[in-house]
């Protein structure tokens, strides 16, 4: 039988997400629910090498499921990539308790975590915290839905003025390497065209397609970029359009890092509170090395070196053919 789990660590790691918050208050209800205490470890990695620690208790964790941001703190730990720096950590934990570890956030947060299972005996979970949708092993990742949630309303506002003016406007999302949001957000928002590093992007062919939505009449058109496009950013995309036809009257708009921010939505808050109450139910039940995800609607456990071995997580086909059938 498992040793009896007697304190968690939790931690919020690599970029801020909206449902941070709400998965926190998970892991601590869940852990205390089953007697075990929480450790909050402010600024990820880091607070764990330098002792940066704050005692949760229930009350802690009141009234911040609708916050966006992690009241942890984040941060991305150089020296956590050091065999020296997890020592360190792995050292903090044994002096304050700590036998388990809740690991939110991205794919370095869970190499981190696998690195830490495999030089110690503290059990740790990951759980997919990322706006970006880009960890292999779950359908989505929390905070994904917020940003595109976010990414659509100021869609939807461009198509307003874009509209008004007869406009053409190129809308860049996040999503690093991935173009989940903006296939999503593009989708909701009946983008004319979407561009995304998955496929490949003609930007004669896109001239092409817009020109003919002109010619039929469209009033506006929006194009949203991910912003690793590989023809380029949404600014050059622009530059090259108004070179290849000087009619259209091009705007940019960037949205930045808003979509990291804001009021998590129902389904990030509920996703994040399933996630992470399961993270700490395999810890108390004596599992390590695992990360937690969503697979058709159910939550699933898997090895935590899915996220990085499955390599990239691809784009639905079938969202992917949708989008050009409505868009035409
Ligand atoms: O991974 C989340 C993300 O917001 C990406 O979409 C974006 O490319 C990157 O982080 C931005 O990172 P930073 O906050 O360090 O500028």
């Amino acid at each position: 039988m498992a040793k009896k789990l007697e304190r968690i660590g939790v931690l919020t790691s690599g970029g801020d997400c909206p449902g941070m918050n709400a998965g926190i208050r998970a892991a601590v209800r869940t852990a205390l629910a089953a007697g075990v205490q929480v450790t909050g470890i402010r600024d990820g990695y880091s607070g764990l090498i330098e002792g940066d620690l704050v005692e949760l208790d229930r009350a802690s964790v009141g009234g911040i499921i609708s916050r966006g941001g992690t009241i942890l703190g984040t941060a991305r730990c150089v020296e956590f990539y050091e065999h020296s720096g997890r020592e360190k950590a792995i050292a903090r934990c044994r002096e304050v308790g700590i036998d388990g570890l809740v690991a939110f956030g991205g794919d370095g947060t869970f190499r981190g975590a696998a690195k830490l299972a495999e030089e110690s005996d503290l059990r740790v979970v990951g759980v997919p915290g990322t706006i970006d949708n880009d960890i292999p092993g779950t359908d989505f990742t929390v905070g994904f839905d917020s940003a595109v949630n976010t990414a659509l309303e100021a869609i939807d506002k461009i198509r307003d003025t874009a509209t008004s003016h007869e406009r053409l406007f190129l809308v860049e999302v996040m999503g690093r390497h991935s173009g989940f949001i903006a296939l999503y957000a593009g989708i909701a928002g009946g983008a004319e065209e979407i561009l995304v590093p998955e496929t490949p992007t003609d930007v004669e062919a896109l001239a092409e397609e817009l020109a003919r939505g002109r010619a039929r009449g469209k009033r506006s058109s929006i194009v949203v970029v991910s912003e690793g496009d590989e023809a380029g950013n949404a600014l050059e995309i622009a530059k090259q359009l108004g070179e290849l036809d000087p009619g259209y009257d091009v705007r940019v708009s960037v949205l930045g890092h808003q979509q990291r921010g804001g009021a998590p939505t129902a389904f990030d808050r509920v996703l994040a509170s399933r996630l992470c109450s399961r993270a700490v139910g395999e810890l108390v039940s004596g599992n390590t090395d695992l990360m937690v995800g969503i697979h058709g609607g159910e939550v699933v456990t898997e090895p935590i070196s899915r996220a990085w071995e499955a390599g990239r997580t691809e784009l639905p086909a079938d969202l992917i053919e949708l989008y050009r059938t409505l868009a035409t």
